[in-house]
């Protein structure tokens, strides 16, 4: 239902997690995308469920204000209005789905509702050149880690998963063992830009098919610091007092995390070998918040030079939670009209595609 402006114009709240974010998209072009990130989780090791709630309570109004006006647009212009429908914290999926509704029931404009993991892919469709379709996506967050098959917008279909953590998790357990803040994911980064990555050879799991595990990573990283290095077997008792553990980490810091980091990136490339190999596709994108990690992108790209991939990245704030990728993924819903027009659509915890 394109406006006066001759425009398609979405504007989309994303709110699953830590990150409250509004965006306006205009016929496709992302015009705004604010991000309120919720900083309060930072002293308590990981997100609080209830504090994010109450943050997108107090943020919501804020974000979406400055997008429309980053826009320099009218909510009197907006085609429609989309929210992350699920998967995500609950208590924050109502905060962003709740509001959506409302404001689409004050503007009379359909709300269109966005699963979140697709909306990471469909981020590839944000910038120029975009991904010709059929492509794969690895997509790398804090709660999934997948190797996808995207045929269109609207036909996007999981090839392979993990079994137990996520990427992002192995990046942020791996940090909170050594005593880093979360969320660790960053600082193993930039501690990994120093350090050798092949000093410490942590072990690669064996899962059948296009299939990820990072559960027996987080456990070898365990014993490894708690014997201090000198080995990654499970003994009854760990040979190295506290002290030696810190000292060991303190010491050895960008080695660690250099390590750790290219482990996880070893995970995650081998399996988007195998995916294009028993697939053929040659057009392989990156999404998800792991994707800003340097690591991963720099060896990605080597890796599509090698064989020949053409690879696509979106750009650093269109990889972590924003709304700009729910805004893009909302507009090829519209154009489609594959959605309903419903205001008694609600949020799911769900990850059910
Ligand atoms: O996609 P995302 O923003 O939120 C979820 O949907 O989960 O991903 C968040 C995850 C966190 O685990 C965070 O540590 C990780 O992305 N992350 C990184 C980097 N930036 C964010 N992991 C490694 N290196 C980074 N530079
Ligand atoms: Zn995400």
């Amino acid at each position: 239902m394109p406006q006066s402006r001759g425009e398609v114009i979405i504007l989309a709240i994303e709110s699953s997690c830590d990150e409250t974010s509004a965006s306006i998209c205009s016929d496709g072009k992302i015009l705004s995308n604010i991000i309120a990130t919720q900083k309060i989780h930072e002293q308590y090791g990981g997100v609080i469920p209830e504090l994010a709630s109450r943050a997108h309570m107090q943020n919501i109004v804020p974000v979406v204000d400055a997008a429309v006006k980053k826009a320099n647009c009218q909510l009197s212009d907006v085609s429609a209005i989309a929210f992350t429908q699920s998967p995500g914290l609950i208590g924050s999926l109502l905060v962003g789905s709740q509001f959506a509704k409302s404001l689409a029931l004050a503007l009379n404009v359909p709300v269109i509702p966005v699963h979140h993991m697709q909306a990471h892919v469909l981020a590839n469709l944000i910038e120029t050149p975009a991904p010709a379709f059929p492509f794969l996506c690895l997509t790398v967050s804090g709660g999934h880690t997948q190797i996808v098959m995207c045929n269109a917008p609207g036909d996007i279909h999981v090839i392979g998963e993990t079994i137990d953590d996520a990427a992002g998790e192995a990046f942020d357990k791996s940090a909170k063992m050594l005593g880093l803040p979360y969320p660790g994911g960053p600082l193993i980064d930039k501690y990994a830009k120093y350090g050798n990555p092949l000093r410490f050879k942590f072990p690669e799991p064996q899962i059948a098919d296009l299939n990820f595990s990072f559960s027996g990573l987080k456990t070898a990283i365990l014993y490894f610091l708690k014997n201090a290095g000198q080995n990654m077997v499970f003994k009854e008792e760990f040979t190295a007092t506290e002290t030696e553990q810190a000292a060991f980490i303190h010491e050895n810091m960008n080695d660690i995390c250099a390590s750790i980091q290219h482990r996880i990136i070893t995970i995650l490339l081998n399996k988007l070998k195998k995916a294009v190999d028993k697939t053929g596709i040659m057009r392989i994108c990156l999404a998800g918040g792991v994707s800003a990690n340097s690591g991963l992108r720099n060896a990605f790209k080597k890796l599509g030079e090698e064989k020949g991939w053409q690879t696509y990245i979106p750009s650093f704030e269109y990889c972590t939670d924003n709304a700009a990728m729910i805004a893009i993924a909302a507009y090829y819903k519209f154009l489609s009209g594959n959605y309903e027009y419903d205001l008694g659509i609600s949020a799911s915890a769900k990850s059910d595609w």
